[in-house]
């Protein structure tokens, strides 16, 4: 719409701006009671919005209420959690470290998905004793099967140092320059990945 707009000679209106705007989700990976990905969420949710570029909103798996895959009927949490996910044209993965690895529910929240992830792209927020660099190596490994782009710049959060007492989440400043980073590259890549889907 924009080049269009430009070869018409007109100024996009505000409305049209909203609509051509990306739809990002910010996938919260935890799911246990008294889990942290909230707090990071929020972060994240703030600085991007801050930014005006994109629809960015949290997507909380806990919401959705996902059995582990095939253990019960599960219809309606799959059609939900696939409906959510086809209306986003990318995401920021909220991940923490489990046993050096991404939680189960977020593994299981993937596998629940096939098309509604494919042909987009993803950057990663981790957390953990060593900024959760093991869980989102991991991730970007699952994303590649998934047919999801994951971008290259990762704030990585210390759970010693981001979080007081291991709880509270006040991040160091140096993030702030990458997430930023990331969410630049997140959103080019949305935007070119969604020509192959149209
Ligand atoms: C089952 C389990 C395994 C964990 N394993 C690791 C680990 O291997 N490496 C690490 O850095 N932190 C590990 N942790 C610490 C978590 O990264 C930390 O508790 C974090 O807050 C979990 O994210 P959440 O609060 O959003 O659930 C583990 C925590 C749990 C509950």
């Amino acid at each position: 719409m924009g080049f269009l707009n430009k070869l018409l000679g007109r100024t996009t209106t505000e409305g049209e701006n909203t609509m051509s705007k990306l739809n990002i989700g910010i996938i919260l990976g935890s799911t246990r009671q008294g889990r942290l990905s909230p707090q990071v969420g929020e972060w994240v949710l703030q600085v991007a919005n801050q930014r005006g570029d994109a629809n960015y909103e949290i997507v909380d798996i806990a919401d959705f209420k996902l059995p582990l895959l095939g253990e019960a009927d599960a219809t309606e949490q799959a059609t939900a959690w696939n409906t959510k996910l086809a209306s986003l044209d990318g995401f920021v993965f909220i991940v923490q470290e489990y046993n050096h690895s991404i939680s189960a529910s977020l593994k299981n929240a993937l596998d629940y998905a096939r098309d509604a992830w494919n042909n987009k792209a993803a950057g990663i927020v981790s957390y953990g004793s060593v900024g959760g660099a093991r869980a989102a190596e991991h991730l970007r490994g699952i994303l590649g099967e998934l047919s999801v782009a994951d971008v290259r710049i990762h704030p990585a959060l210390s759970l010693f140092t981001d979080f007081e007492n291991g709880t509270v989440f006040i991040p160091a400043d140096l993030h702030l320059v990458n997430l930023n980073g990331m969410l630049d590259q997140v959103n080019a890549w949305s935007g070119a990945l969604k020509t192959l889907r149209s």
